[in-house]
Protein backbone atom coordinates (compact mmCIF):
# COMPACT_ATOMS: atom_id res chain seq x y z
CA UNK A 1 0.00 0.00 0.00
CA UNK A 2 1.50 3.22 -0.57
CA UNK A 3 1.04 6.60 2.14
CA UNK A 4 1.36 10.45 1.64
CA UNK A 5 2.18 12.50 4.14
CA UNK A 6 1.51 16.39 4.05
CA UNK A 7 4.95 17.83 5.29
CA UNK A 8 4.77 21.14 3.74
CA UNK A 9 4.29 24.36 5.79
CA UNK A 10 6.55 25.93 7.97
CA UNK A 11 5.98 25.41 11.49
CA UNK A 12 5.72 29.12 12.59
CA UNK A 13 3.78 28.24 15.35
CA UNK A 14 6.69 25.50 16.47
CA UNK A 15 9.28 28.07 16.81
CA UNK A 16 12.00 28.36 17.70
CA UNK A 17 12.86 24.95 17.47
CA UNK A 18 11.75 24.76 13.75
CA UNK A 19 14.16 27.31 12.97
CA UNK A 20 16.90 24.11 13.42
CA UNK A 21 14.82 21.85 11.54
CA UNK A 22 11.56 21.11 9.49
CA UNK A 23 8.39 20.50 11.84
CA UNK A 24 8.47 16.85 11.29
CA UNK A 25 12.11 16.58 12.30
CA UNK A 26 11.40 18.18 15.89
CA UNK A 27 12.04 15.59 18.04
CA UNK A 28 8.64 13.95 19.85
CA UNK A 29 9.17 11.43 23.00
CA UNK A 30 12.87 11.52 21.50
CA UNK A 31 11.89 10.46 17.89
CA UNK A 32 11.52 12.76 14.92
CA UNK A 33 7.61 13.35 14.93
CA UNK A 34 7.50 11.78 10.99
CA UNK A 35 8.93 8.58 12.23
CA UNK A 36 6.02 8.01 14.58
CA UNK A 37 4.01 7.92 11.64
CA UNK A 38 6.12 6.23 8.95
CA UNK A 39 6.26 3.01 11.47
CA UNK A 40 2.79 3.55 11.91
CA UNK A 41 2.11 3.08 8.34
CA UNK A 42 4.82 0.22 8.04
CA UNK A 43 3.05 -1.98 10.72
CA UNK A 44 -0.11 -1.49 8.54
CA UNK A 45 1.30 -2.74 5.32
CA UNK A 46 2.74 0.16 3.67
CA UNK A 47 5.76 -0.30 1.30
CA UNK A 48 5.92 3.24 -0.22
CA UNK A 49 5.73 6.90 1.81
CA UNK A 50 5.36 10.18 -0.60
CA UNK A 51 6.60 13.04 1.54
CA UNK A 52 4.06 15.66 -0.02
CA UNK A 53 6.71 18.83 0.75
CA UNK A 54 7.24 22.56 0.04
CA UNK A 55 10.39 23.36 1.27
CA UNK A 56 13.93 22.09 2.36
CA UNK A 57 13.69 19.13 0.90
CA UNK A 58 16.76 18.04 0.97
CA UNK A 59 17.12 18.36 4.45
CA UNK A 60 14.01 15.71 5.23
CA UNK A 61 15.78 12.96 2.55
CA UNK A 62 19.23 13.12 4.02
CA UNK A 63 17.58 12.63 7.29
CA UNK A 64 15.18 10.13 6.37
CA UNK A 65 17.29 7.70 3.58
CA UNK A 66 19.11 6.06 6.91
CA UNK A 67 15.70 4.98 8.26
CA UNK A 68 14.46 4.24 4.73
CA UNK A 69 16.96 0.85 4.91
CA UNK A 70 15.99 0.56 8.66
CA UNK A 71 12.37 0.10 8.30
CA UNK A 72 12.13 -1.31 4.73
CA UNK A 73 10.34 1.52 3.57
CA UNK A 74 10.18 3.93 0.55
CA UNK A 75 10.68 7.50 0.96
CA UNK A 76 9.87 9.69 -2.50
CA UNK A 77 9.59 13.46 -1.86
CA UNK A 78 7.34 14.73 -4.01
CA UNK A 79 8.36 18.37 -4.15
CA UNK A 80 5.87 21.56 -5.13
CA UNK A 81 7.12 24.65 -6.22
CA UNK A 82 4.19 26.94 -4.81
CA UNK A 83 2.46 25.30 -1.55
CA UNK A 84 -0.68 23.32 -3.17
CA UNK A 85 -2.69 23.71 -0.08
CA UNK A 86 -3.81 20.04 1.44
CA UNK A 87 -5.22 18.36 -1.66
CA UNK A 88 -3.17 20.04 -4.48
CA UNK A 89 -0.49 17.84 -3.60
CA UNK A 90 -2.02 14.53 -4.17
CA UNK A 91 -2.39 15.29 -7.42
CA UNK A 92 0.76 16.22 -8.05
CA UNK A 93 1.46 12.92 -6.91
CA UNK A 94 -1.01 11.22 -8.97
CA UNK A 95 1.11 9.03 -10.74
CA UNK A 96 2.60 7.29 -7.73
CA UNK A 97 -0.76 6.93 -5.79
CA UNK A 98 -3.01 5.42 -8.62
CA UNK A 99 -0.79 2.80 -10.06
CA UNK A 100 -3.87 1.07 -11.92
CA UNK A 101 -4.28 -1.79 -9.57
CA UNK A 102 -7.40 0.17 -7.49
CA UNK A 103 -6.10 -0.41 -4.25
CA UNK A 104 -6.30 2.57 -1.43
CA UNK A 105 -3.87 4.88 0.35
CA UNK A 106 -3.37 6.86 3.60
CA UNK A 107 -2.95 10.38 3.83
CA UNK A 108 -1.80 11.75 7.25
CA UNK A 109 -1.38 15.72 8.12
CA UNK A 110 2.48 15.61 9.51
CA UNK A 111 1.66 17.22 12.61
CA UNK A 112 -0.78 15.19 14.60
CA UNK A 113 -0.03 12.10 17.13
CA UNK A 114 -1.94 9.21 18.26
CA UNK A 115 -2.36 5.50 18.66
CA UNK A 116 -2.51 5.30 14.73
CA UNK A 117 -5.21 2.52 14.92
CA UNK A 118 -4.73 2.26 10.95
CA UNK A 119 -5.29 -1.23 10.59
CA UNK A 120 -8.39 -1.12 11.79
CA UNK A 121 -9.29 2.24 9.78
CA UNK A 122 -8.37 0.18 6.74
CA UNK A 123 -10.78 -2.76 7.78
CA UNK A 124 -13.42 -0.47 8.37
CA UNK A 125 -13.14 1.53 5.32
CA UNK A 126 -13.34 -1.39 3.52
CA UNK A 127 -16.29 -2.79 4.39
CA UNK A 128 -17.81 0.46 4.07
CA UNK A 129 -17.23 1.42 0.43
CA UNK A 130 -16.00 4.24 0.94
CA UNK A 131 -14.56 6.84 -1.29
CA UNK A 132 -12.66 8.14 1.22
CA UNK A 133 -12.47 7.01 5.28
CA UNK A 134 -11.55 9.79 7.83
CA UNK A 135 -10.42 9.69 11.40
CA UNK A 136 -12.46 11.40 13.50
CA UNK A 137 -11.49 12.48 17.66
CA UNK A 138 -13.42 14.58 19.97
CA UNK A 139 -12.32 18.23 21.14
CA UNK A 140 -13.57 20.63 23.47
CA UNK A 141 -12.80 23.73 21.44
CA UNK A 142 -13.92 22.04 17.35
CA UNK A 143 -13.41 25.35 16.03
CA UNK A 144 -9.98 25.00 15.33
CA UNK A 145 -10.73 22.05 13.36
CA UNK A 146 -12.71 20.04 10.43
CA UNK A 147 -15.98 19.60 12.13
CA UNK A 148 -17.61 16.28 10.89
CA UNK A 149 -21.11 15.42 10.99
CA UNK A 150 -22.20 11.90 10.83
CA UNK A 151 -24.41 9.13 11.61
CA UNK A 152 -23.11 7.34 14.48
CA UNK A 153 -25.00 4.33 13.67
CA UNK A 154 -23.50 3.80 9.65
CA UNK A 155 -19.95 6.43 9.78
CA UNK A 156 -21.67 7.68 7.16
CA UNK A 157 -20.71 11.62 7.00
CA UNK A 158 -23.38 14.12 6.43
CA UNK A 159 -21.36 17.07 6.76
CA UNK A 160 -17.90 18.53 6.66
CA UNK A 161 -17.29 22.06 7.84
CA UNK A 162 -13.47 23.45 8.40
CA UNK A 163 -13.02 25.90 10.86
CA UNK A 164 -16.84 26.33 11.47
CA UNK A 165 -17.49 29.84 12.86
CA UNK A 166 -20.60 28.51 14.79
CA UNK A 167 -21.42 25.21 16.98
CA UNK A 168 -21.67 22.13 14.54
CA UNK A 169 -19.93 19.74 16.32
CA UNK A 170 -17.66 18.23 18.39
CA UNK A 171 -16.02 15.61 16.47
CA UNK A 172 -13.10 16.85 14.53
CA UNK A 173 -11.02 15.44 11.38
CA UNK A 174 -8.18 13.53 13.21
CA UNK A 175 -5.62 14.44 9.97
CA UNK A 176 -5.62 10.76 9.15
CA UNK A 177 -7.63 9.47 5.92
CA UNK A 178 -7.55 6.26 3.37
CA UNK A 179 -8.51 7.26 -0.18
CA UNK A 180 -9.60 5.58 -3.25
CA UNK A 181 -7.91 6.53 -6.32
CA UNK A 182 -11.03 7.78 -7.79
CA UNK A 183 -11.01 10.49 -5.22
CA UNK A 184 -7.78 12.11 -7.62
CA UNK A 185 -10.50 12.54 -10.38
CA UNK A 186 -12.12 15.63 -7.87
CA UNK A 187 -8.58 16.98 -7.54
CA UNK A 188 -7.37 19.78 -10.13
CA UNK A 189 -3.44 20.33 -10.07
CA UNK A 190 -3.32 23.54 -8.20
CA UNK A 191 -3.22 25.00 -4.44
CA UNK A 192 -6.14 23.52 -2.95
CA UNK A 193 -7.91 22.45 0.06
CA UNK A 194 -8.61 18.49 0.68
CA UNK A 195 -11.28 19.97 4.04
CA UNK A 196 -12.81 22.65 2.00
CA UNK A 197 -13.37 22.01 -1.70
CA UNK A 198 -12.86 17.96 -1.79
CA UNK A 199 -14.42 16.53 1.59
CA UNK A 200 -17.75 18.57 1.20
CA UNK A 201 -18.34 17.27 -2.57
CA UNK A 202 -17.68 13.32 -1.50
CA UNK A 203 -19.91 14.02 1.65
CA UNK A 204 -22.42 14.83 -0.66
CA UNK A 205 -22.33 11.75 -3.08
CA UNK A 206 -22.80 9.77 0.34
CA UNK A 207 -19.11 8.13 -0.20
CA UNK A 208 -17.10 10.15 3.44
CA UNK A 209 -17.24 8.04 5.98
CA UNK A 210 -15.61 8.37 9.12
CA UNK A 211 -14.28 5.96 11.87
CA UNK A 212 -13.94 7.28 16.02
CA UNK A 213 -10.20 7.10 17.12
CA UNK A 214 -9.73 5.01 19.85
CA UNK A 215 -7.21 6.08 22.43
CA UNK A 216 -5.44 9.69 22.23
CA UNK A 217 -5.01 12.25 19.72
CA UNK A 218 -3.23 15.62 19.62
CA UNK A 219 -2.02 18.31 17.15
CA UNK A 220 1.41 18.81 18.02
CA UNK A 221 1.95 21.46 16.29
CA UNK A 222 2.71 24.29 19.04
CA UNK A 223 4.37 24.15 22.17
CA UNK A 224 1.40 24.00 24.99
CA UNK A 225 -0.43 21.04 22.48
CA UNK A 226 3.18 19.85 22.46
CA UNK A 227 3.80 19.00 26.16
CA UNK A 228 -0.28 18.05 26.52
CA UNK A 229 0.08 15.55 23.73
CA UNK A 230 3.94 14.05 25.82
CA UNK A 231 1.14 13.62 28.20
CA UNK A 232 -1.05 11.89 26.44
CA UNK A 233 1.63 9.50 24.36
CA UNK A 234 3.30 8.66 28.22
CA UNK A 235 0.35 7.84 29.14
CA UNK A 236 -0.74 5.18 26.23
CA UNK A 237 2.81 3.92 26.28
CA UNK A 238 2.14 2.84 30.17
CA UNK A 239 -0.68 0.46 28.98
CA UNK A 240 0.86 -1.11 25.76
CA UNK A 241 4.79 -0.78 26.23
CA UNK A 242 5.35 -0.25 30.45
CA UNK A 243 9.09 -1.62 30.15
CA UNK A 244 9.95 1.50 28.10
CA UNK A 245 9.10 3.71 30.53
CA UNK A 246 11.86 5.03 32.81
CA UNK A 247 11.57 3.85 36.38
CA UNK A 248 13.50 4.42 40.44
CA UNK A 249 13.69 6.40 43.54
CA UNK A 250 14.19 9.24 41.26
CA UNK A 251 11.21 8.49 39.08
CA UNK A 252 7.91 9.69 39.25
CA UNK A 253 4.64 9.31 36.54
CA UNK A 254 5.51 8.48 33.45
CA UNK A 255 9.23 9.38 32.45
CA UNK A 256 11.02 8.51 29.39
CA UNK A 257 14.85 8.53 28.98
CA UNK A 258 16.85 7.98 26.42
CA UNK A 259 19.51 4.92 27.13
CA UNK A 260 22.45 7.34 26.64
CA UNK A 261 21.35 10.34 28.76
CA UNK A 262 22.74 10.55 32.12
CA UNK A 263 20.90 11.36 35.24
CA UNK A 264 23.02 12.53 38.30
CA UNK A 265 22.29 11.80 42.05
CA UNK A 266 19.51 13.06 44.22
CA UNK A 267 17.11 13.91 40.79
CA UNK A 268 13.51 13.67 41.00
CA UNK A 269 12.17 13.40 37.39
CA UNK A 270 8.42 13.61 36.69
CA UNK A 271 5.83 13.34 35.33
CA UNK A 272 5.21 13.20 31.70
CA UNK A 273 9.41 13.79 30.87
CA UNK A 274 11.10 13.09 27.98
CA UNK A 275 14.98 13.05 27.84
CA UNK A 276 16.83 12.68 24.60
CA UNK A 277 20.17 10.59 23.67
CA UNK A 278 23.47 12.26 25.32
CA UNK A 279 21.92 14.44 27.82
CA UNK A 280 23.55 15.04 31.11
CA UNK A 281 21.21 15.83 33.98
CA UNK A 282 23.28 16.82 37.04
CA UNK A 283 22.51 16.06 40.33
CA UNK A 284 20.03 17.19 42.34
CA UNK A 285 17.58 18.44 39.25
CA UNK A 286 13.80 18.69 39.49
CA UNK A 287 12.02 18.13 36.30
CA UNK A 288 8.49 17.77 35.64
CA UNK A 289 6.05 18.23 32.34
CA UNK A 290 9.05 18.77 29.88
CA UNK A 291 11.19 17.94 26.87
CA UNK A 292 14.68 17.56 27.02
CA UNK A 293 16.18 17.60 23.67
CA UNK A 294 19.40 15.74 22.49
CA UNK A 295 22.76 16.66 23.90
CA UNK A 296 20.89 19.14 26.82
CA UNK A 297 23.05 19.97 30.14
CA UNK A 298 21.02 20.85 32.73
CA UNK A 299 22.79 21.74 35.76
CA UNK A 300 23.13 21.12 39.61
CA UNK A 301 19.74 22.00 41.29
CA UNK A 302 18.32 23.54 38.28
CA UNK A 303 14.19 23.35 38.56
CA UNK A 304 12.28 22.76 34.81
CA UNK A 305 8.50 22.46 34.44
CA UNK A 306 6.10 23.22 31.38
CA UNK A 307 9.20 23.74 28.84
CA UNK A 308 10.08 22.27 25.97
CA UNK A 309 14.50 22.43 25.96
CA UNK A 310 16.51 22.71 22.84
CA UNK A 311 19.03 20.10 21.38
CA UNK A 312 22.67 21.25 22.89
CA UNK A 313 21.33 23.70 24.91
CA UNK A 314 22.40 24.34 28.94
CA UNK A 315 20.66 25.31 31.89
CA UNK A 316 22.72 26.86 34.56
CA UNK A 317 22.80 25.42 38.20
CA UNK A 318 19.56 26.75 40.45
CA UNK A 319 17.86 28.48 36.79
CA UNK A 320 14.47 27.87 36.92
CA UNK A 321 12.55 27.62 33.99
CA UNK A 322 9.11 27.09 33.73
CA UNK A 323 5.74 28.56 32.34
CA UNK A 324 5.94 27.49 28.35
CA UNK A 325 9.76 28.27 27.95
CA UNK A 326 11.37 27.13 24.52
CA UNK A 327 14.61 27.64 24.30
CA UNK A 328 15.84 27.03 20.90
CA UNK A 329 18.99 24.65 19.46
CA UNK A 330 22.05 25.83 21.59
CA UNK A 331 20.97 27.98 23.63
CA UNK A 332 23.17 29.17 27.05
CA UNK A 333 21.38 29.97 30.21
CA UNK A 334 23.48 31.28 33.40
CA UNK A 335 23.23 29.70 36.62
CA UNK A 336 20.31 31.03 39.00
CA UNK A 337 18.57 32.75 35.85
CA UNK A 338 14.86 32.54 36.00
CA UNK A 339 12.52 32.07 32.78
CA UNK A 340 9.04 32.74 32.65
CA UNK A 341 7.78 31.64 29.65
CA UNK A 342 10.48 33.16 27.52
CA UNK A 343 10.99 31.81 23.90
CA UNK A 344 14.31 32.11 23.25
CA UNK A 345 15.91 31.93 19.46
CA UNK A 346 18.68 29.59 18.33
CA UNK A 347 22.53 30.10 19.71
CA UNK A 348 21.56 32.74 22.01
CA UNK A 349 23.17 33.14 25.79
CA UNK A 350 20.73 34.34 28.64
CA UNK A 351 22.26 36.13 31.63
CA UNK A 352 19.37 37.91 33.00
CA UNK A 353 16.02 36.41 34.09
CA UNK A 354 13.12 36.69 31.79
CA UNK A 355 10.30 37.78 33.69
CA UNK A 356 7.34 37.78 32.02
CA UNK A 357 6.52 35.16 28.47
CA UNK A 358 8.05 37.35 25.90
CA UNK A 359 10.46 36.68 22.86
CA UNK A 360 14.23 36.79 22.92
CA UNK A 361 15.88 37.15 19.60
N1 LIG B 1 2.72 19.67 1.07
C1 LIG B 1 1.98 20.60 1.66
N2 LIG B 1 1.72 21.77 0.99
N3 LIG B 1 1.52 20.38 2.93
C2 LIG B 1 0.78 21.36 3.50
C3 LIG B 1 0.48 22.58 2.87
C4 LIG B 1 0.99 22.79 1.53
O1 LIG B 1 0.79 23.83 0.89
N4 LIG B 1 -0.26 23.33 3.73
C5 LIG B 1 -0.42 22.59 4.85
N5 LIG B 1 0.22 21.40 4.72
C6 LIG B 1 0.28 20.31 5.70
C7 LIG B 1 0.75 20.72 7.09
O2 LIG B 1 2.15 20.54 7.22
C8 LIG B 1 -0.01 19.73 7.98
O3 LIG B 1 0.68 18.50 8.08
C9 LIG B 1 -1.30 19.48 7.22
O4 LIG B 1 -1.05 19.86 5.87
C10 LIG B 1 -2.48 20.29 7.77
O5 LIG B 1 -2.13 21.67 7.79
P1 LIG B 1 -2.20 22.53 9.13
O6 LIG B 1 -1.76 23.90 8.79
O7 LIG B 1 -1.53 21.84 10.27
O8 LIG B 1 -3.78 22.57 9.32
P2 LIG B 1 -4.62 22.70 10.66
O9 LIG B 1 -3.95 22.05 11.81
O10 LIG B 1 -5.02 24.14 10.81
O11 LIG B 1 -5.97 21.85 10.25
C11 LIG B 1 -5.87 20.55 9.72
O12 LIG B 1 -5.62 19.59 10.72
C12 LIG B 1 -6.67 19.45 11.71
C13 LIG B 1 -6.21 18.34 12.68
O13 LIG B 1 -5.04 18.73 13.31
C14 LIG B 1 -7.20 20.21 8.99
O14 LIG B 1 -7.00 18.99 8.31
C15 LIG B 1 -8.36 20.08 9.97
O15 LIG B 1 -9.53 19.64 9.30
C16 LIG B 1 -8.00 19.06 11.06
O16 LIG B 1 -9.05 18.99 12.02
MG1 LIG C 1 -2.06 21.26 12.21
Amino acid sequence: MKALILVGGFGTRLRPLTLSVPKPLVDFANKPMILHQIEALKAAGTTEVVLAINYQPELMLGFLREFEAQLGVKIICSQETEPMGTAGPLALAREILDDGSGDPFFVLNSDVISEYPLKDMLEFHKAHNAEATIMVTKVEEPSKYGVVVYNEQTGNVDRFVEKPQIFVGNKINAGIYICQPAILDRIELRPTSIEKEVFPKVAADGKLFCMELPGFWMDVGQPKDYITGLQLYLESLRKRFPERLANGAHVTGNVLIDSTAEIGEGCLIGPDVSIGPGCHIEPGVRLSRCTILRGVRVKKHACITGSIIGWHSTVGQWARVENMTVLGEDVHMSDEVYSNGGVVLPHKEIKASILSPQIIM
